[in-house]
Parts: structure tokens; sequence; C-alpha cells
């Protein structure tokens, strides 16, 4: 693989935990928590491989309409994993940035997300962006909200640099596991010329080789974004 493009920016979709524990015939939490795992293997073998900007799609606006029960493992999951993985990006040099509306979860969620953000915020061998009650409408709303409250012109550009995500760029590839073939409100304006990678593989088993093949696969997409030849 050596000398094959890399991309900066990877977004992942991590769809398939629920189905995972079903297949074993455990709860659906069961797979959230093996999920989560999973979060840190990948995370390790991405900026190992010297990708800049990991997005990972954690919660989305419209999950919020699960069971309670299930709406409530996930919180106290990402407070766990926050609280537990910190001094392990503190120690890589990665730092996280959350993109979403943080502000209607558990002001204990917000501290500890607030906490992770701060210790972390001069690293730079890498960046952690985590969707959390993210959702790709909202965030287009809000940015043009923003334009329209500071009295600028609404462009292309402008809307594009106001989004959660301005400062991290436009993913490069995404990846959704799980085997739906959809985006699911995941970085629609910033997607908007990502190479798309799916894969039926549920997200708890996806491991250091399947994200090979998915880096192996871009490297031999045509990024012509309109134009006719490759730039
Ligand atoms: C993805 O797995 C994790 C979240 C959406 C939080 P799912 O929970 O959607 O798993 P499936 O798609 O039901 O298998
Ligand atoms: C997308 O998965 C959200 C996350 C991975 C956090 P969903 O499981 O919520 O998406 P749908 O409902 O299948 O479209
Ligand atoms: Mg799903």
């Amino acid at each position: 693989m050596d000398g094959a493009k890399i991309p900066a920016h990877i977004g992942i979709i991590m769809d398939g935990n629920g189905r995972w524990a079903t297949a074993r015939g455990k709860k659906r939490s069961y797979g959230h928590r093996a999920g989560t795992a999973n979060v840190e293997r990948i995370t390790e073998h991405v900026f190992n491989r010297g990708i800049k900007t990991l997005s990972l799609f954690a919660f989305s606006s419209e999950n919020w309409a699960r069971p309670k029960e299930e709406v409530d493992e996930l919180m106290r999951l990402l407070e766990v994993y926050f609280k537990k993985f910190l001094k392990k990006l503190q120690k890589e040099n990665i730092r996280v940035a959350v993109m979403g509306d943080t502000s209607v979860l558990s002001s204990k969620l917000q501290k500890v997300i607030e906490k992770s953000v701060e210790a972390t915020k001069n690293n730079d061998r890498g960046i952690l962006n985590i969707g959390i009650n993210y959702g790709a409408r909202q965030e287009i709303a809000h940015a043009v909200n923003k334009l329209l409250s500071k009295g600028e012109p609404i462009t292309a550009e402008s809307i594009s640099e106001n989004l959660y995500t301005a400062e991290f760029g436009e993913p490069d590839l995404i990846i959704r596991t799980g085997g739906e073939l959809r985006l699911s409100n995941f970085m629609l304006y910033q997607g908007a010329y990502a190479e798309l990678y799916f894969t039926d593989v549920l997200w708890p088993d996806f491991d250091e080789s399947e994200l090979d093949k998915a880096i192996e696969e871009f490297g031999r997409r045509h990024r012509r974004f309109g134009k006719v030849e490759e730039s």
C-alpha cells in the first residue's frame, strides 16, 4: 500500500451494534458496549495510519426516538468513554472535538465532554471529532442562522465556514458499516465530494484490516470534483 493515496479526513457512520448483539442472543446494549470498545481500537489504527482527522457518528439527533433504556445506556457509555480514554488520547497527542448540539445533554456529560475538549485542545497529532446529538440538516440550519444573526451573506463558502467542522475541513472518505446504503443525516454538506464506502460488516466487527480495506479502496478511486481529469 506504500505510496497509495491516503485520506486526510475519514468519517465513519458506526452502524450495526444492535444487530451484532441480537445475532448473539443479547440485548442491544451489549452491542453498544462492544461498539464503544471498537472505537478505541479503530481510533488508534486510524492515527497510526497517518490520517489526520477522524469524524465518528456516535449519536444522531434522531436517535432520541429510541427506547429510553437504550438512550440512557448510550449516554452512559459516552460518559464512560470520555472519562476512560482521556488519558490515552492525551498520551497519543490527539485532540478531541464534538460536533452536534450538546446543550441538551445532561450537565454531567457536558462537563465530561468539555473537560476532554479543553484538556486536549493543544494536541496536534490528530483530531478525533465525535458527533453527539448530531444531525447534518440541523447543522446547516444552525450555520445559516449564525450568518443571519451576524448579517453576513449566505453563500456556499460562508455556510461551510460556519459548520461545526469548519476548522477540520471535509471528509475525503465516509465509511458506513452495518450494510445500510444511506447517510442518515451525517455530514451532508461537507460530504458533497466525499468518497463513500459501504460495508456489511457490523461496527463491533469492523477491525483494523477492514479499515485498511476501505483505505485501499479509497486509493483506487478517481476524484474529479466535476472536472475532466483527476486533480
Ligand atoms: C449504531 O448501531 C449505533 C447507534 C446508532 C447509536 P445501531 O444501534 O443503529 O445498530 P443496528 O443498526 O440497530 O444494528
Ligand atoms: C446512524 O445510524 C446513526 C449513528 C450511527 C450514530 P442509525 O441506525 O440511527 O440510522 P438509520 O436509522 O438506520 O438510518
Ligand atoms: Mg442502526
